[in-house]
């Protein structure tokens, strides 16, 4: 349903000129597709940035809660939601206000099969629903993380091959013609990492010719400080996955060092500390109980499956993932022999897991070695409860379906081992020690306190 359909279309130049003034002048509209950890701040960054924004979820509890400006991320407070909307912000699930979008921003999720490959699904169903409400000179950036190749390869094909008229995505035509520019910029954020505001890291944008990796950069140069452009596509697909995969790989190591270091009797945390005061060539990654969020454990293997298209075995990625799996059956092993030094069986023990987010500080369950830990301890016979401020409740999810209601911490003490997998902030550890008869400690949080109750691993 595009609007110029006359018989002289404008030109590529004419519609960039006219999109960067909209940028400029703020009038830009702005659709965020896809309102989760990314999406969401997203949309609310270029609506205190001064643009109008609709945001599009098919999840309409989230649009209802949005619309009642409540948050379901908890480090969005609500008072933030109040504002955007009485600056304009607003969450629908009707696709056809696609049309009156100037900029379309995907930021749907790129998990793995349960063959671990990529599921691309929520990208096309994204692109199929968009696409008939597609017009000439919208720009489309899509940010989930994926492979090299899935915007060219995947996105633009599937474009033009569900649009019914003459809309084609602009490739540096000479000619005038219908275009929708489309790029990809992959989203950096970090959860839970205040250190750095989420307009001061560079944006990298690439797009499928010059004009559409201009409009991009125009676009996101108006909310970020510093844009990067890059030369195509499949290069800013490349630098997400390379920044994941050099995060995977390094905790893969430190892990992998961790298991060494218990057998030898060294702390692996002293030895960490030790050479971070390396002033270069040095970067800190941590060990622990074990890979978890959307990002790190899965990212990685996007680009095994593609390489394999290249005869080309990504032997770092492999190597990686084997170990970082196999970090919470580590776990499990430690909690036993903990237990097994106390003259108890894991069988039958009763455990308490200390946080359940795949990292401190946030409320998110994905991937989380939580998960794949209680599991495991309950097919041995443990009786196992959780703690964590952010999840009242552990229900179904696509992998597992505990049941489980966050217990008091103030009950600590009738376990026969607290497990520290999560090191949120909250916690007083000191307390914990004292209340509990054993502490299992994987994230090194007990740092600093000296009791025989403590093992770390
Ligand atoms: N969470 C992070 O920290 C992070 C960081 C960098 C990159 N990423 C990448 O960003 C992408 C999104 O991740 P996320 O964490 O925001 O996911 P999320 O699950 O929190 O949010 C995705 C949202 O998309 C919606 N959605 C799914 N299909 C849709 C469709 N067809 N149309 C409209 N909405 C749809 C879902 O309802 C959900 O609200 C992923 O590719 C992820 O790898 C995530």
């Amino acid at each position: 349903m595009h609007t110029l359909t006359t018989s002289q279309p404008p030109s590529a130049l004419a519609l960039k000129c006219d999109f960067i003034d909209k940028v400029s002048s703020r009038t830009a509209n702005i659709g965020v597709i896809g309102l989760g950890y990314v999406g969401l701040p997203l949309a609310l960054l270029f609506t205190e940035q001064g643009f109008p924004v609709t945001g599009f979820d098919i999840d309409t509890k989230k649009i209802e809660m949005l619309r009642s400006s409540r948050s379901y991320i908890c480090r969005i407070p609500e008072t933030d939601i109040a504002l955007a909307t009485s600056q304009g912000f607003r969450a629908t699930a009707d696709f056809e206000q696609i049309s009156k979008m100037d900029a379309i921003i995907i930021c749907v999720p790129t998990p793995l099969t349960e063959y671990r490959e990529p599921d691309l699904s929520y990208i096309t169903q994204t692109v199929r629903s968009i696409v008939p409400h597609l017009r000439v000179g919208q720009l489309l950036v899509l940010e989930s993380t994926t492979y090299p190749g899935t915007t060219a390869e995947v996105v633009v094909p599937l474009i033009e091959e569900v649009q019914s008229g003459d809309l084609r995505v602009s490739r540096n035509d000479e000619q005038p013609g219908h275009f929708v520019f489309v790029a990809f910029s992959p989203e950096r954020e970090d959860p839970g990492n205040s250190s750095v505001a989420r307009s001061d890291i560079p944006k990298i944008v690439g797009g499928i010719d010059c004009h559409a990796s201009e409009l991009a950069a125009a676009l996101y140069g108006s909310i970020f400080h510093k844009t990067v452009p890059v030369s195509s596509t499949g290069v800013a697909e490349m630098t997400k996955l390379l920044e994941n995969i050099y995060r995977c790989v390094n905790i893969a190591l430190v892990n992998e060092l961790k298991l060494l270091c218990l057998r030898m009797g060294i702390d692996i945390w002293e030895v960490i500390a030790a050479a971070s005061t390396k002033p270069f060539g040095f970067q800190a990654f941590y060990p622990g109980p074990g890979l978890g969020g959307h990002c790190i454990p899965i990212d990685p293997f996007y680009l095994s499956w593609k390489a394999r298209e290249f005869d080309f075995a990504t032997r770092f990625i492999e190597l990686a993932g084997e170990i970082n799996m196999a970090m919470p059956y580590h776990t499990v092993d430690f909690i036993a022999e903990a237990l097994n030094a106390r003259g108890k069986a894991l069988k039958g023990a009763r455990i308490v897991i200390l946080g359940v987010s795949y990292k401190k500080d946030i409320d998110d369950l994905r991937e989380s070695p939580a998960l794949t830990i209680i599991e495991t301890l309950q097919k041995s016979g443990a009786i196992v409860e959780y703690n964590d401020p952010y999840f009242p409740r552990i229900g179904k999810g696509r992998k597992y379906d505990l049941q489980l209601n966050c217990v008091p911490l103030e009950d600590i003490g009738e376990y026969d081992c607290a497990v520290i997998l999560t090191d949120h902030s909250s916690y007083d550890y000191e307390q914990i020690i004292h209340d509990a008869q054993l502490v299992v400690d994987t994230r090194n949080a007990t740092r600093g306190l000296s009791s025989t109750k403590v093992v770390r691993c």
